[in-house]
């Protein structure tokens, strides 16, 4: 039996890297997954690999940088399932423009796919969570949602947001619904290959206890911790999965 039989799990940005490495887990646990993207040769293999190992999914493709995806992510998931039980806000922009050269057009990007979309998708499975009753929501920030030490402006500034938008959404949609949050150090994902890979990450990996990166079924086993009864008395919070590097 799995931890999350029956049930029903959005989780944005699960093409690739930590989204997907949660989407495999929740799926090998019993969970039918909406898998999103931009991308659909990797957004079918996802679902093909799930498949194959006999689980269920399907996916929906969709820009987040467009803020009517999420109706249509919504939807498809209802129209496929019926009903939705967690939501993974995984979707992520890296943007590494310093302050004095970041235009209006790159930080509204990045604030719609950073942040906007948890708003919008998160009033829309909520409400459905409320009727049901129960439903667990967990978004990704990042340690530079903690510290400007680890990423520019606009990457900073929306991952901020997102550790003030886990807190009050908990208060608001509690007592039903359970909203945290993760804060993931380096994990070995394109992102972090797009920033210089592990190679540029010898700062925090030194400050690590760990010494290392991280890998994103780390991070995937976080947030099926967070999406069960097994964290049935935590709401509001950001848990580190960083290896330590502030500690
Ligand atoms: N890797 C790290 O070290 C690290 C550290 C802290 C926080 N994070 C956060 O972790 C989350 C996942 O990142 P990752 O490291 O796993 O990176 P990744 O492998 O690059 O995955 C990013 C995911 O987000 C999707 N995405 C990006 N822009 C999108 C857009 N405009 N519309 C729709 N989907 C979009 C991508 O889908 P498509 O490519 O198919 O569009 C992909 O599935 C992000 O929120 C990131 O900020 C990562």
């Amino acid at each position: 039996m799995g931890q999350l039989d029956g049930k029903v799990a959005i989780i944005t940005g699960s093409t690739s890297g930590m989204g997907r490495d949660t989407a495999y887990r929740f799926a090998a646990e019993g969970a039918k997954v909406v898998v999103t993207g931009r991308n659909e040769e990797r957004a079918k293999a996802a679902v093909d690999k799930i498949k194959a190992a006999g689980g269920e999914a399907i996916y929906v493709i969709a820009d987040t940088t467009d803020l009517s995806s999420a109706q249509k992510i919504f939807d498809a998931c209802m129209n496929a399932y019926g009903t939705v039980d967690i939501l993974i806000n995984n979707a992520g922009m890296l943007s590494l423009t310093p302050f004095l050269d970041l235009t209006m057009e790159e930080w509204m990007n990045v604030l719609n796919v950073n942040v906007t979309m948890a708003i919008l998708l998160g009033q829309l499975c909520a409400r459905e969570m409320k009727k049901k009753g129960a439903g667990h929501i967990v978004n990704i920030s990042s340690v530079a949602g903690t510290s400007a030490r680890w990423g520019p402006t606009a990457y900073c500034t929306s991952k901020h947001a997102m550790m003030g938008l886990t807190k009050a959404m908990a208060r608001e949609l509690g007592p039903e619904i359970h909203v945290n949050g993760i804060c993931p150090g380096a994990i070995k994902t394109a992102m972090l290959d797009s920033a210089g890979g592990e190679a540029a990450m010898t700062g925090m990996i030194e400050m690590s206890p760990l010494h290392r990166c991280g890998e994103g079924s780390e991070i995937a086993s976080t947030c099926l911790f967070l999406s069960t009864a097994e964290s049935s008395f935590i709401t509001g919070q950001l848990i580190r999965v960083d290896g330590g590097v502030d500690c």
